[in-house]
């Protein structure tokens, strides 16, 4: 999915602005590792990248409470760091095996599947630790590190891709929807949280925007789910939003996922940023 891509307007000029502040804070991160190759797997994981929306999205959150800041942008690109990784790691063979990643080939197959892990292990760890060198107050390191390490871990991402890799346990809806919820919507709460967070929110805005991130995160992978149902794409993946529902029920899934993002999103004041990133994600389907 490109979300820009053929669109004009204000908020397709702000995305790109955010994505390029990202790209050139993960450029300032270099060199990624002492071993040339470890640096050669990020250097192919993280560059020319995607489309960046978990960083913009916490971008977007943390400029709702004032300026841009050095700390708001490396909170920004350790959300991406945890993402790239948990791409890295999902294309592997033990997992969906897949050949092309980011309109190139996967790192396991340019390189080997061992740099593979490495590179994702690397890139978690370095996710945890940036947020410690940056000039977040105690308290606010302290909140951003636990939103990020339980994102990705065992009631997080960890339990929505494994649960997803064994569709015996999907029986229902509800865990469809849940294995979504777990696997994606976790790493968009903490993008909009953490952005939050880094931003100088206070503790109930952070939390409101935390779950107007996770209902867009849903909403983001049935729309992933719609696609890869249409082109056949995926076929590891037993969990698939738009096989158990069909593909009026997903439908209805995420339009229902959006407007509850943009309820949290008017409770929270955050009509402008997020609303045009509600909208852009919503042409999607
Ligand atoms: C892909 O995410 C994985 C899903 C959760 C659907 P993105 O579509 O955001 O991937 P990039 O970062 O743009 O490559
Ligand atoms: C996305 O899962 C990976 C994570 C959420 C960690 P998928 O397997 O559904 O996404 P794509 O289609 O490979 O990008
Ligand atoms: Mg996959």
């Amino acid at each position: 999915m490109d979300i820009v891509n053929g669109k004009t307007g204000i908020a397709v000029d702000c995305f790109l602005e955010c994505r390029e502040a990202v790209n050139r804070k993960l450029e300032s991160l270099r060199p990624f590792s002492a071993a040339p190759t470890l640096e050669n797997a990020f250097e192919l994981a993280l560059f020319p990248g995607g489309k960046r929306l978990r960083p913009i999205m916490a971008l977007a959150c943390g400029e709702l409470f004032g300026k841009r800041t050095d700390a708001l942008l490396t909170v920004a690109v350790a959300v991406e760091l945890l993402h790239t990784a948990s791409l890295v790691f999902d294309d592997l063979p033990a997992m969906d095996n897949a050949d092309a990643r980011r309109g190139k080939p996967t790192l396991h197959k340019l390189y080997t599947p061992h740099l593979a892990v490495l590179c994702g292990h690397g890139m978690v760890s370095q996710a945890l630790h940036l947020p410690t060198q940056s000039e977040l107050s105690d308290s606010a390191c302290r909140k951003i590190i636990a939103e990020l390490s339980s994102c990705i871990g065992p009631h997080g991402m960890a339990a929505g891709q494994a649960d997803d890799l064994d569709g015996t346990v999907i029986d229902n809806d509800y865990d469809a929807l849940l294995v979504a919820e777990w696997k994606t919507g976790h790493l968009f709460r903490a993008a909009a949280y953490c952005g939050a967070v880094a931003g100088g929110a206070p503790d109930k805005a952070a939390l409101l925007l935390a779950e107007c991130g996770l209902h867009l995160g849903i909403a983001y992978q049935i729309a992933d789910d719609l696609q890869d149902h249409e082109t056949e794409d995926n076929p590891r993946r037993s969990v698939n939003v738009a096989l158990l529902l069909g593909r009026d029920g997903a439908k209805q899934a995420f339009h229902k996922e959006i407007s509850q993002a943009r309820k949290l999103a008017g409770k929270a004041a955050a009509d402008g940023a997020i609303m045009d990133f509600v909208e852009i994600m919503e042409s999607y389907v």
